[in-house]
This record gives C-alpha cells, sequence and structure tokens, in this order.
C-alpha cells in the first residue's frame, strides 16, 4: 500500500480524532484514519461532521473513513473530498455492526447486497479523482452469509486500493477471537490487490505473526492502541525487525495522557466536555498499574483539566511499565442476532437504496 511501516490506526468513533492520532502517529509511520464520517452529513455540510474531518497540520497523508449506502451520495462525497482538498485518502466502511446501522442495510449488512456494493465503490472510485480509495469490511454477517470473497473480489474489479478485513462477521461484534485464516483466504482470491488484516492485534509481534501466517500485505490496530499509542513505536520498531519495545513508566504515561486531554480541549473548544471525553481513555493508559480505586475514579471523573492534572500529579511517577499489558482491551463481545431490514436476506443482487440508512449513525 506504499506506506511504511504498513500499520493503519483502526477508524475508531468517538476515539480516533485528531488529538489521538497526532499522539499515535508521534511515535511511528503508518495510516491513522479518522472516525467514520457519514456521507449525507458530509455533502449537506453538517458543522458537527465538518469538525470532525479537520485534521492537525502535521498529520500527513491524511485519511478519511466515509460510511454511506447510496451510491450517489457517496460520490458526491468522494468529489467534495477531492475537490475540497479535504484528505489524501478515502476508506469506505462496511464493517460496522451497530444495531442501528445494520437495521436499516448499511455498514456489514451492505456488501450481502452485491450489485449495490459495485455501484457504491464504482461511484467512490469514479469521483475521488487521484485519491486511493479503500475499503473495510468484515467475514459477513454470519456464519451462513459470509460476503467477504465476493466482496473482495467485486472490489478489485472497482479499482479499490486495498481492502481491509476484520476477521469476524457482524454476529461476532467484538466477542471470540478473529479468524486471521479468512485473511489468508482473501488474500489468495484478490492477489492484485493489497489486503491489510484487522482483528486482535494486542502487541506488535501480534502484528509480525499475523502477517506471517496469512500473507497479508499489512496490518490494522484498533483497540490494542487504546490508552497506548506508543503501539506504533512498537509497530514500526517490530516491521524493521528490531526487538526494542516502548515500556514507558507511570509518569511518562500520565505525561501522554495529559497531552492527550490537552489536545482534546483544543479540539472540543468547551473544556468540560474534552474533559468528560477524556474519562474513557482513563481506564486504557493506567490499565496493568497499580493504581489505587480512588484515585482511579478521581482520574475517570475529572471536570476539568486542572484537576485532571492534580491527580496525574499524584501517581507513582517512577512505576515501571507493567508486564502482562499485551492483553484485550477495549469492547467486546458477541450479540446476539444481526438487525436486519425486513427480507435483507432473500436476494443478494437486489441493487435498490435502502431508505433512512444515513441518519443517527455514529461508527462502530
Ligand atoms: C470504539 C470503537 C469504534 C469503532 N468505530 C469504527 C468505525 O467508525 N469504523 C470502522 O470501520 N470500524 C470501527 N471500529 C472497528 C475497528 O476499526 C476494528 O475493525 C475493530 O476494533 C477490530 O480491530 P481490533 O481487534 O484491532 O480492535 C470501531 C471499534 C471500536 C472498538
Amino acid at each position: 500500500m506504499g506506506v511504511w511501516p504498513p500499520v493503519v490506526l483502526a477508524p475508531m468513533a468517538g476515539i480516533t480524532n485528531a488529538p489521538f492520532r497526532v499522539l499515535c502517529r508521534e511515535q511511528g509511520g503508518g495510516l491513522f484514519v479518522c472516525e467514520m464520517i457519514t456521507t449525507r452529513a458530509l455533502v449537506e455540510r453538517n458543522p458537527k461532521t465538518l469538525r470532525m474531518v479537520r485534521f492537525a497540520e502535521s498529520e500527513s497523508p491524511r485519511s478519511i473513513q466515509l460510511y454511506g449506502v447510496d451510491p450517489d451520495t457517496v460520490g458526491r462525497a468522494a468529489r467534495m473530498i477531492a475537490e475540497e482538498d479535504l484528505a489524501d485518502h478515502i476508506d469506505l466502511n462496511f464493517g460496522c455492526p451497530v444495531p442501528k446501522v445494520t437495521r436499516r442495510g448499511g455498514g456489514s449488512a451492505l456488501p450481502y447486497k452485491r450489485h449495490l456494493l459495485r455501484r457504491i465503490l464504482r461511484a467512490a472510485v469514479a469521483n475521488a479523482g487521484s485519491l486511493p480509495v479503500t475499503m473495510k469490511m468484515r467475514k459477513g454477517i454470519d456464519d451462513d452469509h459470509l460476503t467477504y470473497l465476493d466482496a473482495g473480489r467485486i472490489a478489485a474489479e472497482e479499482g479499490v486500493a486495498a481492502i481491509a478485513l476484520h476477521a469476524r462477521t457482524a454476529k461476532q461484534h467484538y466477542g471470540g477471537v478473529a479468524d486471521w485464516s479468512a485473511i489468508a483466504r482473501l488474500k489468495e482470491a484478490v492477489p492484485e490487490i493489497p489486503v491489510l488484516g484487522n482483528g486482535d492485534i494486542w502487541c506488535a509481534d501480534d502484528a509480525l505473526r499475523m502477517v506471517a501466517e496469512t500473507g497479508c500485505d499489512g496490518v490494522v490496530v484498533g483497540r490494542g492502541c487504546l490508552g497506548r499509542p506508543w503501539l506504533f513505536r512498537d509497530l514500526a520498531n517490530a516491521f524493521d525487525g528490531s526487538a526494542e519495545r516502548a515500556r514507558p513508566t507511570l509518569g511518562e504515561v500520565a505525561a501522554m495522557m495529559a497531552r492527550h486531554a490537552e489536545g482534546l480541549v483544543e479540539c472540543f473548544d468547551v473544556e468540560r466536555y474534552a474533559v468528560a471525553d477524556f474519562r474513557k481513555h482513563v481506564g486504557w493508559y493506567l490499565k496493568g498499574f497499580a493504581v489505587g480505586g480512588e484515585l482511579r475514579r478521581e482520574l475517570a471523573s475529572a471536570e476539568s483539566l486542572d484537576q485532571l492534572r492534580e491527580g496525574l500529579a499524584r501517581l507513582d511517577h517512577d512505576q515501571p511499565w507493567p508486564p502482562n499489558t499485551d492483553t484485550p482491551r477495549g469492547k467486546s463481545g458477541e450479540r446476539g442476532k444481526v438487525q436486519l431490514p425486513d427480507g435483507w436476506l432473500d436476494d443478494p443482487w437486489d441493487g435498490a437504496v435502502p431508505d433512512d440508512a444515513e441518519s443517527d449513525t455514529s461508527g462502530g
């Protein structure tokens, strides 16, 4: 994919905003994808959406992930990004398993409709000018309705520049273990374009193992880097053949936490909202460190930067990086049945655009 190291920060709604991307990118190279952007909101110039596609000056190349179900709207969004120089790369989301998205035929439900998928990809590629268009998908809806091999071939035919596979079905949500063998099968099915493997990379050595086991051309890292931007340094080292791994002390972690929160304040403008948004990161940053329950709670309920800084100052700054931190973090767990529009599975070749699938969506 022309990027070294062959590493992508997975788009994560509510997480991969500019402040977090900047901290990750400082650690090592790769592509650092923004939060999912709804195509309709983008073309309608929704003010919140326009704020979400802002990049820091230091960010290059800039990657936007789009979510859309209507080929026309996706095409217009791609054209807008190209003409207004909003990004250098467009990724399309066909992996979101959130019920309010799949219930309307979007995200991970969409590749089941082969014609519609093809039309969306065609519209994106045709309108993106010289910008590369990639797609990110799951294995399928469930084990009885796998779509990734068909979707991969369609993407290759439509001129998509790379395909990322999160090796779970929508039904699996974030549960169980990602099935890396599917990444190998996709690579065999579309040898002509880069395949990026995704799912359950918790440390740099997992990434090397995924490449070795599947033959994928690069890796996409999501939850493993929550509270851990240093993972991108480890990944750069690992792909360069170095065994060196970042082992920040709790003091260094505290400094990173402060910078992350400060970045959010700048990005959100309103300190109170930014500090509230930072709360979800606290547990991830402190994972494995010995920190008393009361101080943890104070940090995770701070209402201002000053309160947060005061709590961070009380951490034991000399405490070394704890062992056993290369384990799962973030969302987990399976869902019951995948919610789909009525009759969705009846006809994989029906190309109709689902109604109202772009309202009220926020990643996943
Ligand atoms: C909080 C959260 C938000 C996510 N938002 C998106 C999203 O907006 N677009 C997308 O394609 N995937 C999204 N994902 C899925 C991740 O990009 C990734 O595919 C998934 O977490 C599996 O990779 P991992 O095992 O490295 O975490 C999200 C995941 C999490 C945990």
